[in-house]
């Protein structure tokens, strides 16, 4: 399948993708359609999608954003609420519709003002999801202001997702972009019913990415970007090829004002370059071999999907990709998050 220049995988999967809505649909989906067969769709709009009606729509919405030439399957999500109705979300499981719910707490990101406060409130729900083999994915932070933003993610493990896990014994996790060292032995410390996605920008950036020679607005996201130590635990997850890891992007546009900005919004938008910024980094751990596993294998296996019977070739060529900065217009774009380094590899 490998050789130095050339590599062909099955066409990859999104298990963690920012589409919006309005106008902002209409100009990411084709970034994302272009290069991935299918994606869990996150639902964290104003308002969120909190039922089973609302995905419906939602998903129309996103396929008639998807340009003719692609295929492109949009797996959707519910946002969980202390008012999820288990049986209105069973129905929307059992239809197929729905292929996970998200937990947000409370003010832990970009609207995430209607999820959830206390915790033992959705047990219920949760209890339901078990039930059924539906997957809880998980926004891993918590949110008081007594626990520093760099500790958010393990705070929360110790305090809510363990005990979460055993209190609702069989409940399929999804740890969602884990950012520390301390969530990749979580995960690799419970065999069942857990699993992690990794973005590809935590791959790349660590905190002082963000804040050495100026704050860089663009690499701003959350959870935030930990020490060199994290990055590169979660490296070499990735390249591990350990079916509990596998790619969710979160590639989260906001337009380039409300990032630039002295309240800046939280999100790198990596659709448009996430293969070739992958590539260079599994290249680098001599793990080329374990790219089609993260990015095609590994998250469709958890999710209980067919593994796609669609290919995407890479080839390393002399020269760089030639990617755009922004994506959009002069009025209304959306800034492609930069690596840093040159990307030799191309998707044919
Ligand atoms: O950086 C992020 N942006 N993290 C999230 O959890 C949400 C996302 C967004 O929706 O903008
Ligand atoms: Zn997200």
């Amino acid at each position: 399948m490998t050789n130095q220049s050339t590599i062909t995988i099955r066409r990859p999967d999104d298990f963690h993708l920012h589409l919006r809505d309005g106008e902002m649909l209409k100009l990411v989906t084709p970034d994302s359609s272009r290069d991935f067969a299918r994606a869990i769709i996150m639902p964290n709009l104003v308002p969120p999608v909190t039922t089973t009606a609302m995905a419906e729509a939602y998903k129309e919405s996103i396929l008639s954003a998807v340009p003719s030439e692609h295929s492109f399957q949009p797996l959707m999500t519910l946002y969980l609420t202390e008012d999820t109705d288990p049986d209105d979300l069973e129905l929307g499981a059992k239809s197929g519709l729905i292929s996970a719910v998200k937990l947000y707490p409370a003010g832990a990101t970009t609207n995430s003002d209607s999820g959830v406060k206390t915790i033992s409130n959705v047990y219920p729900v949760l209890e339901r999801m078990a039930e059924i083999g539906l997957p809880l994915c998980v926004h891993g932070e918590v949110t008081t202001a007594d626990i520093d933003i760099f500790d958010r993610e393990a705070v929360f493990i110790e305090t809510v997702l363990d005990p979460l896990r055993k209190a609702v014994p069989g409940l399929r996790v999804v740890m969602e972009h884990i950012t520390t060292k301390n969530g990749v032995d979580y995960v690799r410390a419970h065999e069942k019913d857990l699993a992690a996605t990794l973005t590809t920008h935590h791959l790349i950036i660590n905190r002082n990415h963000i804040l050495v020679g100026g704050i860089k607005p663009h690499y701003y996201c959350l959870p935030v970007a930990k020490r060199e130590e994290h990055r590169l635990a979660l490296v070499e997850a990735a390249t591990s090829g350990d079916p509990r890891f596998f790619l969710g992007t979160d590639s989260a546009p906001h337009s380039t004002d409300t990032k630039e900005n002295a309240c800046g919004c939280a999100g790198c938008y990596t659709s448009v370059n996430t293969l070739s910024c992958l590539a260079h980094v599994f290249e680098e751990q001599n793990a080329l071999d374990k790219l089609e596993l993260f990015t095609s294998v590994n998250g469709a296996n958890f999710y209980g999907l067919p593994l796609s019977d669609q290919q995407v070739t890479l080839t390393k060529q002399n020269q760089p990709a030639s990617y755009l900065n922004t994506v959009g217009s002069s009025e209304f774009n959306v800034t492609v998050f930069d690596p840093g380094f040159p990307l030799y590899w191309h998707v044919d």
